[in-house]
C-alpha cells in the first residue's frame, strides 16, 4: 500500500493514510520522519493499535519520557504501561481513571518546564465526547517567521523561564501545593532560549511555552509581562493555527519543537480518553 500525505492546507498538519503502523518498516518511519518535518503534526486515522503495539511505536521516535514526578498522579499511568499516560475525565467509583479533566487545556508546549523537554508527543483516541475536546496547533516557525522586525529584535538573545509549577488548566500541580507566592520570579522552572533552532531542520521557532507564570529575566515584571503580552498575541494568531476533530482510532504526533497546542473545554458532552506518549528531548539552543 502506497503512503498517502495529504496536508491539511492551513498553516500545518497533514493527514497520512496507507501505513500500518503496527509493522512500520525503516522506509515507513522514514516517510513519517519526513513529513512531520514538513508538516510539524500528522494524523492517522482509524488505527487499530493496541497499547503494547502503540507503546513499540512510539519508542521508534526516541526514549518515551513518562509523566515526571510533580506532574504524576496515582490515575494518570497506566500499570501496565508506565510510561503512557491517560489524558481522561472519566470518574469510575468516585475514583479518576485519567488526568486533565474536562476543561479548556491553553496553549503549552509539553515538558517545557523541564532541561529538556518533550520532543514528539502522540495521542491516540480511545474515546472521544459528542462535542468538544478538539486540540489546535501552532506553527512556531511561522510565528517566528511573521513577528514584526521590532519584536524580532526585542527577543534576541533573551530567554523565557517555562514554570513547572502550574499546569495548562491554570491549577498547581501535585508536587507544588505548597509554594508560597505565585508570583512569576520567584516560581520554579526550566529558562530556555525565547527563539530556538529546530535540531533537525535547523530552522528557528518561538518557544514560549506557557503564558501563566512565564518571566523573561532579568527585565522588570512589568516589562517582561509586556513582552510576554506582545508575543503570545502575535503568536497564537488563527493564521498559524490548525485544529483537530477527533475520531475514536485518531492518532496524532506533534513536534514539541516547532509547536504549540490547546485543547477546548467539553465538560457535559461525555467521555473522552487518549493514550498519551512523549519523547525526550534535547536541550533546546
Ligand atoms: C495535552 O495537552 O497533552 C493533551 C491535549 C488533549 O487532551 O487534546
Amino acid at each position: 500500500m502506497a503512503i498517502e500525505i495529504r496536508p491539511t492546507g492551513a498553516a500545518l498538519g497533514a493527514a497520512v493514510a496507507g501505513v500500518d503502523l503496527t509493522a512500520p518498516s525503516d522506509e515507513t518511519l522514514a516517510r513519517i520522519r519526513g513529513a512531520l518535518r514538513d508538516h510539524l503534526v500528522l494524523r492517522f486515522r482509524g488505527t487499530d493499535l493496541d497499547d503494547a503495539s502503540y507503546v513499540a511505536f512510539g519508542r521508534t521516535f526516541g526514549e518515551i519520557e513518562p509523566p515526571d514526578e510533580h506532574t504524576r498522579t496515582a490515575s494518570m499511568t497506566d500499570a501496565e504501561f508506565p510510561e503512557m499516560s491517560v489524558i481522561s475525565n472519566i470518574v469510575e467509583g468516585g475514583v479518576a481513571r485519567g488526568e486533565s479533566g474536562e476543561g479548556e487545556l491553553r496553549w503549552h508546549t509539553d515538558h517545557g518546564f523541564m532541561e529538556r523537554p518533550a520532543g514528539f508527543t502522540m495521542l491516540l483516541a480511545r474515546e472521544v465526547p459528542a462535542k468538544g475536546g478538539d486540540t489546535s496547533f501552532l506553527n512556531m516557525y511561522r510565528a517566528y517567521e511573521a513577528l514584526p522586525d521590532d519584536l524580532r529584535a526585542r527577543v534576541e538573545g533573551l530567554s523565557v523561564k517555562h514554570q513547572a509549577s502550574h499546569g495548562s488548566t491554570g491549577q498547581r500541580r501535585p508536587g507544588y501545593l505548597d509554594l508560597e507566592s505565585d508570583d512569576p520570579r520567584d516560581l520554579p522552572g526550566a529558562i530556555h532560549p525565547i527563539v530556538r533552532t529546530h535540531p533537525e531542520t535547523g530552522r528557528k521557532a518561538l518557544f514560549l511555552g506557557r503564558r501563566f507564570g512565564s518571566y523573561i529575566p532579568p527585565l522588570a515584571l512589568e516589562e517582561s509581562e509586556a513582552l510576554l503580552d506582545a508575543l503570545w498575541d502575535h503568536a497564537t494568531r488563527d493564521e498559524f493555527a490548525w485544529t483537530q476533530r477527533w475520531q475514536v482510532g485518531d492518532l496524532i504526533i506533534w513536534d514539541n519543537r516547532c509547536t504549540m497546542h490547546r485543547r477546548d473545554g467539553f465538560a457535559g458532552h461525555g467521555r473522552r480518553r487518549m493514550h498519551r506518549l512523549m519523547t525526550r528531548g534535547e536541550r533546546p539552543v
